[in-house]
């Protein structure tokens, strides 16, 4: 029999769980890749308006629901849309809830062990050296193992680096929600913001590092991401971007929130604890990841050169242009093992948070104890990350992303929201999300809950479907060689959705077992 749900142990764990569940490498890798790709300033505007309009909104949703099912049991979407809606079809609706969180999983964990590896490379200096732009991306995919090099030959490194990573994950998993992720969220999230101010402090005191060139400065940088550019507004591609980082970041539409959420009890709050969540994550975003990336990289390639960097894809900024910006700076070994040490903790407080769902998803639905959910997950995490290393270069990964971390959250956000708000019922979403509260929400959100949101999430992924979906759908840009991998992502994932759908159908133990009074519920 499995061991009763845990609990979250304290609610300083508890803030520090759910923030090291959102701050990830989406703060410090991706948002400054957004940001200078669609013209910094020009961007920040949509980015506070999606905040506020999807990003909080779905926020507080998650949490409500999380809390609604886990004080029945139930801590992943499956479960919860069964109580929510008492519709046959909601426990398979739910399924995305796992897909996604899941799928991002097994990539995510792969992008994370290359900035282990980076860390372990600045320490010992392997990149020292390099100056080229063209050197350190051979570098990087040499690493990965996408061509040989001198520095990198096969497969060697980035694996190694990958099973550290996974074995550190699936430990975490193991010890459960109170000794494994409330414990490293404790300890690695005072280490992030610590070093994520270190960094921030480093990069203001630089000032023009070159004077032959008194355009690349730290201002300038800070400049670029906070002079408002109300020119390119009119234009959805940046609307999209925006709202897309919102997702990602906070993790919202992911069906993780909920998992992290479920473990609270039924009277406990979950307003000011989605406000905070959203809150800790934006400072992380905005005030660290954005002092760090942009201005940095504008300070010793221009505004022009860093929108060059970032439209060259989404790890140039971070495993290209940063290492060879540290080599230009005192101590720059040090900064850079640090740069990319504060990516691994984020990263691995991520990590764990987009897995457990699917934990939680065995251990509550099929009533399977800790250890047989770890070694379930543990070893489908391994099997579905093969692909994802060995496909790289023919763009397995990016592929992954795009279906689970750029559609998937908006089509679940839609889901969810129309489960929770419509379906549910607005009036009894309200109370499910105010009852304990210890802030007041104002009421005006009960209008932008009911109507602003969920009108806008589905405006926003038809906009996405007609401005270029419908061409990733059909595969219209796909390089020839590159087909067959892409149809691979399609059946592995369809394969998971079916595998996960029959899951479903044959559990809920927990609720059978309540049902015909063989146990009863504990926890009120
Ligand atoms: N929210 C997580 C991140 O930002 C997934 O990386």
């Amino acid at each position: 029999m499995a061991q009763p749900r845990e609990l979250w142990n304290s609610r300083i764990g508890l803030v520090l769980a759910t923030a090291g569940n959102a701050i990830g490498l989406g703060n410090f890798l991706r948002f400054p890749v957004q940001c200078a790709q669609n013209g910094g300033g020009a961007f920040m505007v949509p980015y506070f308006v999606a905040l506020l309009l999807f990003g909080i909104p779905l926020m507080w949703c998650e949490w409500a629901m999380g809390r609604h099912g886990g004080v029945k049991g139930h801590g992943t979407t499956p479960g919860i849309f069964y109580h929510l809606w008492h519709h046959p079809l909601a426990k398979y609706l739910g399924v995305f809830g796992i897909l996604i969180t899941f799928g991002v999983g097994v990539y995510y964990l792969y992008v994370m062990s290359w900035t282990l590896a980076y860390s372990f490379f600045s320490l010992t200096g392997k990149y020292m050296g390099i100056t080229s732009e063209a050197e350190m991306s051979l570098f990087l995919s040499s690493f990965q193992g996408v061509k040989d090099s001198t520095y990198f030959q096969g497969y060697g490194y980035t694996y190694l680096f990958y099973l550290i990573s996974l074995g550190l994950v699936i430990y975490v998993l193991s010890r459960g929600v109170v000794k494994g992720l409330e414990r490293l969220a404790k300890y690695g999230m005072p280490v992030l913001f610590i070093f994520g101010i270190i960094l921030v402090v480093r990069v203001f005191t630089l000032g023009t590092p070159d004077p032959a060139l008194p355009d690349n400065s730290i201002n300038a940088g800070l400049g670029f991401m906070w002079n408002p550019n109300f020119s390119t507004l009119k234009d959805p591609k940046v609307w999209l971007a925006a709202a897309g980082q919102v997702f990602f970041t906070l993790s919202v539409g992911f069906g993780a929130i909920q998992t992290y959420a479920s473990y609270i009890r039924k009277k406990d709050d979950v307003a000011l604890n989605g406000l905070s969540t959203a809150a800790t994550n934006s400072f992380a975003e905005i005030i660290l990841g954005g002092s760090i990336g942009i201005p940095i990289a504008v300070a010793f390639f221009g505004v022009a050169g860093t929108m060059t960097v970032a439209q060259g894809g989404a790890f140039n900024l971070g495993f290209q242009a940063m290492p060879l910006i540290f080599q230009q700076m005192p101590f720059g070994q040090l900064f850079g093992t640090i740069w990319f040490f504060l990516l691994f903790v984020a990263g691995i407080t991520s990590a764990v948070a987009i897995t457990q769902p699917f934990m939680a998803f065995l251990q509550d639905e099929f009533q399977l104890t800790r250890g047989k959910a770890t070694a379930i997950t543990g070893f489908l995490l391994f099997a579905l990350g093969q692909p994802v290393i060995f496909f790289l270069k023919y763009g397995f990964l990016d592929d992954m992303d795009f279906w689970l971390g750029t559609f998937g959250v908006t089509f679940f956000a839609c889901v969810e929201i129309v489960v929770f708000v419509w379906l549910f019922g607005p009036r009894n979403a309200w109370k499910e999300l105010t009852d304990g509260a210890d802030i007041k929400i104002p009421r005006i959100f009960f209008y932008i809950l009911t109507y602003v949101t969920p009108i806008l999430l589905f405006i926003l992924l038809g906009t996405w479907l007609y401005q270029s979906g419908i061409d990733t759908i059909l595969m219209r840009n796909v390089a020839k060689a590159d087909l067959p991998y892409v149809i691979g992502v399609r059946v592995m994932l369809l394969l998971m959705l079916i595998g996960m759908g029959i899951g479903i159908k044959y559990s809920f133990t927990h609720d059978r077992l309540l049902k015909r009074g063989v146990i009863r519920e504990v926890r009120k």
